[in-house]
């Protein structure tokens, strides 16, 4: 499983990279916003200082909504750096936009996504990562963990290369859920990948092992 990190602010990121188990980053315009980045060549240089702190892929995300305007800025944002991956939102320009990408080289991540038919349909198209927005679907007494399951199973029938990217994770069981189910990577905060750490034996434990060595050896 790999994890990303869902956040623009560097010095988790940095963070997260130090822990040794980071795999990539996620961003999103309101992600770039809570970290005050604002403006075109601001943005842009954003990615390129993430992409020099992490070794893996860093999704970039279009805010264009039509078909020309998201090709023109997916091809851009995809030659800042080589682990840009141009995010794209499941609309009907970015299903055409994901297909054309797909046919250039050029890797994506279909964000927003919240159903099983659009899930296959970005899988169809050629993305790269699909993005199942699991803490939104909870927000709204649905069950996000099942949309992660039903992927699963619509992408193994079929053999999809598209990997799917459980988001919108809100805390570490959200993590140990999707591992179970076999997401192939999941994005969230910081506090969600360091909550897989914690256990109060763990604690106690290693406060007995230093007590013990400490009285043998004053
Ligand atoms: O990766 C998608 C994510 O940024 C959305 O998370 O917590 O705003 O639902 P959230």
């Amino acid at each position: 499983m790999k994890f990303f990190i869902d956040t623009a602010n560097l010095d988790q990121i940095k963070e997260a990279q130090q822990l040794g188990v980071l795999d990539g980053v996620t961003t999103n315009p309101s992600l770039m916003a809570k970290e005050g980045i604002t403006g075109h060549d601001n943005i842009i240089k954003h990615y390129i200082d993430i992409c020099e702190i992490v070794d893996g892929d860093v999704s970039a995300e279009v805010v264009a909504t039509d078909f020309d305007g998201i090709v023109r800025e997916g091809e851009a944002l995809a030659e800042l750096h080589e682990q840009i991956v141009v995010k794209v939102p499941m609309i009907k320009d970015g299903v055409k936009a994901l297909k054309y990408f797909s046919d250039k080289g050029i890797r994506t991540n279909c964000t927003l996504v919240f159903s099983p038919g659009q899930a296959l349909l970005a899988a169809k198209a050629g993305a790269t990562y699909v993005s199942p927005f699991l803490g939104r679907l909870d927000d709204i007494s649905t069950d996000g963990l099942n949309l992660i399951s039903e992927m699963r199973l619509i992408y193994d029938n079929y053999g999809f290369a598209t990997q799917i990217l459980a988001a919108s994770i809100r805390h570490t069981m959200h993590v140990i859920d999707c591992a179970k189910i076999g997401a192939d990577v999941m994005t969230g905060p910081l506090s969600a990948i360091e909550g897989l750490l914690k256990h109060p034996l763990t604690d106690i434990g290693l406060e007995k092992f230093l007590a013990d060595y400490r009285k043998g050896n004053p």
